[in-house]
């Protein structure tokens, strides 16, 4: 079953591409305390997520923060070496690139998905959360495209 509305996100450990390397880090901590935009993808540097999907809460990320978002964070299930390089490509600076690399996330959410026939294994289906002190307050899934998981239909969802 996959999260949802009123469920507390898992709390697991995952990874940060540091100054020094991969960093371990909690979701725990990441979301204690926080308001968060969280949203996932189904691979860095693929077409849609790469043209659209990050680029959108690049360019809206000071308008989220603007309505009491502590952080956004982008996680897929991809390395932290490929995550932090994404990140730095699409200048995700105000953006927390979370590596989700063995889909613990995705898996624990019930939202992870089999792209084995593009050559992919398991990811993360697109989805998008606001993400309250660890409570979930909203679940978006996109089968295609990004319409419900978008930087705007989050942001008017604030
Ligand atoms: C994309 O363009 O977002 C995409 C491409 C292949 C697999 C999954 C996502």
């Amino acid at each position: 079953m996959s999260l949802k509305t009123g469920d507390t996100f898992p709390s697991l450990t995952l990874k940060i591409l540091g100054d020094k390397g991969p960093e371990d880090v909690t979701t725990d901590s990441l979301l204690s305390g926080k308001k968060v935009v969280l949203f996932a993808v189904p691979g860095a540097f693929t077409p849609g997520c790469s043209n659209t999907h990050l680029p959108g809460f690049v360019m809206k990320a000071d308008e989220i923060k603007a309505r009491g978002v502590d952080s956004i964070i982008c996680t897929a299930v991809n390395d932290a070496f490929v995550m932090g390089a994404w990140g730095k490509a699409q200048n995700a600076d105000e953006i927390i690139m979370l590596a989700d690399g063995l889909g613990e996330l995705a898996k624990a959410a019930g939202l992870d998905q089999d792209l084995s026939a593009a050559g992919l294994g398991v990811r993360s289906q697109r989805y998008a959360m606001i993400i309250n002190d660890r409570k979930i307050e909203l679940v978006n899934v996109d089968a295609k495209g990004v319409d419900k998981t978008s930087a705007e239909t989050l942001l008017a969802a604030l």
